[in-house]
């Protein structure tokens, strides 16, 4: 083991599997959890995951990760179009964040084209639904994990 990523997910995605299945797919967020900890594992890389619906707690789980962690991986759900408190703390902790979201936030409503993350995070995945958390663990693996 010599590396550690932080899973984070935001508001209504501990809903997932219930949750409007026709846009988010049926599998739940401890199905998520579970393939990405087998995933980590295989990568040698340590996985710690993280859900709230409260933005605070979300900020608090993303500071955790200063100097204790090698990258994020976070589907900040709703907050992804506004919130500047988000974006700030993943610019404090200079944690490269990879930024994902099950649907194609770009061909859905307008407000969901804006993502005031998007700036921070060292990339936006979007639209690949599952395999879009493994994509952004490739990602941190190739070019961020030491
Ligand atoms: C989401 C997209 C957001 O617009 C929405 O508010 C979510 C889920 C996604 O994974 O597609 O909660 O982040």
């Amino acid at each position: 083991m010599y590396g550690k990523i932080m899973l984070i997910h935001g508001p209504n995605l501990n809903m997932l599997g219930i949750r409007q299945p026709e846009i988010y797919g049926t599998t739940t967020l401890s199905e998520i959890e579970s393939l990405m900890e087998k995933k980590a594992d295989e990568a040698g890389v340590l996985l710690e995951c993280f859900q709230s619906n409260s933005e605070g707690a979300l900020i608090d789980a993303i500071q955790s990760t200063y100097r204790r962690a090698d990258g994020i991986i976070l589907n900040a759900g709703a907050y992804t179009h506004y919130s500047y408190a988000i974006r700030d703390a993943i610019a404090s902790v200079m944690v490269p964040t990879v930024e994902v979201h099950l649907s194609d936030i770009h061909s859905r409503e307008d407000f969901r084209r804006i993502s005031v993350i998007e700036p921070v995070c060292v990339r936006q995945i979007c639209g690949m639904g599952v395999d879009g958390y493994i994509a952004a663990l490739e990602e941190l693996m190739r070019n961020h994990v030491r």
